[in-house]
């Protein structure tokens, strides 16, 4: 069925090792592009309609070129539309073409299934205008087409990694200069174990951006005193000499910024020198702040990060992504993993009642483009 495509385009889904809930913040994120990924066949087709199909649904959609930003209702194929329509705005051409969707990041899963969607759609638009593109701005424009076509007000992370990432490497990006340093993932005796709560999330979008507005209005507030570009650069110091400002809940969100910027510089350098019970023991830390001062984790979240941390073999365990739902990230001793796996998940059940899944922790490039 494939073979009568002319490209194949895909681009990966990713997992965070740390630097949670910090991009919209201007704050460095240390994600890596997963094999998980999102593949779109692609043939030009001469008429002035893009047509989607995918290997998992039934259904076929035509988007026509002159409308595309009337496709804001639709399920899936808004983001085919909004990316299609976004990317042309930026000046770009675009022709009629067939593309055909093959995703293997689980949806709802946290692992970026819309960025790759979207990263790799307006790829394989670009590939089948005979267009050379640039990924970070595929990157910025996929971003776009999130805030505007599905309602999330996310940062540039998911994006930027599922187009640019390296195989066998984390990227560590600044968000908020887009600077980026590939560090090699050296992992020794251990392995990235990737698990799904498996918790159907359904308030990600509204409480995600209630987040952000809590951590805009603290930006704000420090502002009527010091000057400063974003809470990022903040020292945690500055932030406790100022507490008075804050409401509560407002001080509890902004701390969580400024000390997970603080572990990401910890954990690029324990990544660098090979130091995985530094890095561990990061990730422990970093869940623990998602839980109680972020508050984005949730029973079922902290259940399994708890049950992978209480292993033996596991250096540590957090939250990955957005919360309220979706994966954790653990480091596990090699040695371990398969017993680890068994443990968390029956502890994982026995408390919750829902079925962990693991997943496959490949670390594999971002956008990748292949003449078929
Ligand atoms: C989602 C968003 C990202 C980032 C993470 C939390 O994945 O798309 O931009 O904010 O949540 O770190």
């Amino acid at each position: 069925m494939t073979e009568t495509y002319t490209y194949k385009v895909s681009a990966a889904g990713r997992v965070n090792l740390i630097g949670e809930h910090v991009d919209y913040c201007g704050g460095k994120v240390l994600p890596c592009a997963l094999s998980l990924k999102n593949t779109v066949f692609v043939r030009p087709n001469g008429t002035d309609k893009i047509n989607l199909s995918w290997t998992d649904l039934p259904d076929k959609i035509s988007l026509e070129l002159d409308k595309l930003e009337s496709y804001r209702h639709l399920k899936h194929a808004k983001y085919h539309a909004g990316c299609a329509a976004l990317w042309r705005e930026a000046g770009h051409k675009l022709v009629g073409c067939d593309l055909l969707m093959d995703c293997t990041v689980p949806f709802g899963s946290g692992l970026s299934s819309s960025a790759a969607i979207e990263v790799s759609t307006i790829s394989a638009l670009a590939t089948a205008a005979g267009e050379e593109f640039d990924p970070v701005e595929v990157a910025l424009i996929a971003q776009k087409a999130e805030h505007e076509y599905a309602g999330v007000n996310c940062g540039i992370m998911d994006q930027f990694v599922s187009a640019n990432g390296k195989a066998g490497h984390a990227l560590l990006l600044d968000c908020a200069t887009l600077e980026r340093e590939y560090i090699p993932v050296r992992l020794g005796d251990c392995a990235i174990v990737i698990a799904d709560c498996k918790k159907p999330h359904s308030l990600v979008t509204s409480k995600y951006n209630e987040r952000r507005g809590e951590v805009e209005e603290a930006l704000r507030l420090l502002r009527t005193r010091i000057s400063v570009k974003c809470l990022a650069e903040v020292a945690p110091a500055v932030l406790e000499e100022n507490r008075d400002l804050f409401s509560p809940v407002v001080y509890r969100r902004a701390k969580h910024v400024v000390e997970e910027c603080e572990r990401v510089r910890l954990a690029a350098d324990a990544m660098r020198a090979g130091d995985m019970k530094a890095f561990g023991e990061l990730l422990n830390a970093s869940h623990k702040s998602l839980s109680e001062l972020y508050e984005v984790t949730g029973k079922e979240l902290d259940s399994l990060a708890h049950a992978a941390q209480s292993h033996p073999a596991c250096l540590g365990s957090r939250m990955t992504g957005a919360g309220f739902g979706g994966c954790t990230v653990s480091l596990v001793k090699k040695e371990g993993e398969e017993d680890f796996k068994k443990y968390v998940a029956e502890h994982y059940t026995k408390e919750t009642g829902y079925k962990a899944v693991f997943y496959p922790a490949e670390l594999s490039d971002g956008i990748v483009v292949e003449k078929l």
